[in-house]
């Protein structure tokens, strides 16, 4: 059985930075699911449609990463039919061997339900808009303006929405390091294959 680890968590709180180390640390696959989002927002017409025509090219998009497609993919992501046109392929991938990191909204909640590991990532929301802000090279207000929006959508939605699962872990970030926040899942992790 593959090993799974389920990282949710609100916009910026590292979620991906700690997937990224986690993987490369045990040499498992990692997915980074709000880019199935971002890419469905960004194909644009029906978004129903998208998500059930997404191909591994529209994940390459160079535009997913912008303040606009993270705006577009949270209005995307409250539709029930999108959620569920995804839920197949996040499963085939948690699914690889010898294990796999999925990081997300609904990972531990939804997806994966039964992973011996979930990590719930957050940070103050003037660090995670301040960071934001220092990777886009935006203004910190406004970031700070639209993390509000996205989170308080990502939170209020009836399906799927973002909250820690009962057994998750939680992970601050606000005020420690990356090299930090790494140890500390490794911690985690460490005690659960044990
Ligand atoms: O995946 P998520 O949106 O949750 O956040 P991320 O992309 O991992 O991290 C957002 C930004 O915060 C990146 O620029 C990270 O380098 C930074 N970061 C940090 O400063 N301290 C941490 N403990 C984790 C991330
Ligand atoms: O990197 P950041 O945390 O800013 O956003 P993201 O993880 O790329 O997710 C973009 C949007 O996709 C989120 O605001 C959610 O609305 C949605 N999403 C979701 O609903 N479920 C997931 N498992 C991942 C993302």
């Amino acid at each position: 059985m593959p090993f799974i680890i389920a990282i949710d968590g609100p916009a910026a709180s590292g979620k991906g930075t700690i997937a990224r180390a986690l993987a490369d640390h045990y040499g498992f696959h990692h997915l980074d699911t709000g880019l199935l989002y971002r890419a469905t927002g960004a194909k644009g017409g029906d978004p129903i449609e998208a998500a059930r025509n997404l191909t591994p090219d529209d994940l390459q998009r160079s535009d997913l990463r912008s303040a606009d497609a993270g705006q577009a993919a949270s209005r995307i992501a409250a539709i029930p039919e999108v959620r569920a046109a995804l839920v197949d392929f996040q499963h085939r991938f948690a699914a690889q061997d010898p294990g796999a990191i999925l990081d997300g909204r609904d990972i531990g909640t939804v997806i994966c339900p039964d992973a011996p590991v979930k990590l719930y990532v957050v940070a103050s929301n003037e660090v995670r808009a301040q960071r934001r802000a220092d990777e886009l090279g935006a203004d910190p207000a406004e970031m700070l303006a639209q993390l509000h929006e996205r989170d308080r959508r990502d939170r209020e939605r009836d399906t799927a929405p973002l909250r820690p699962a009962d057994d998750a872990l939680i992970i601050d970030t606000s005020n420690i390091s990356i090299d930090e926040a790494i140890a500390a899942a490794i911690a985690i992790v460490e005690r659960a294959r044990a």
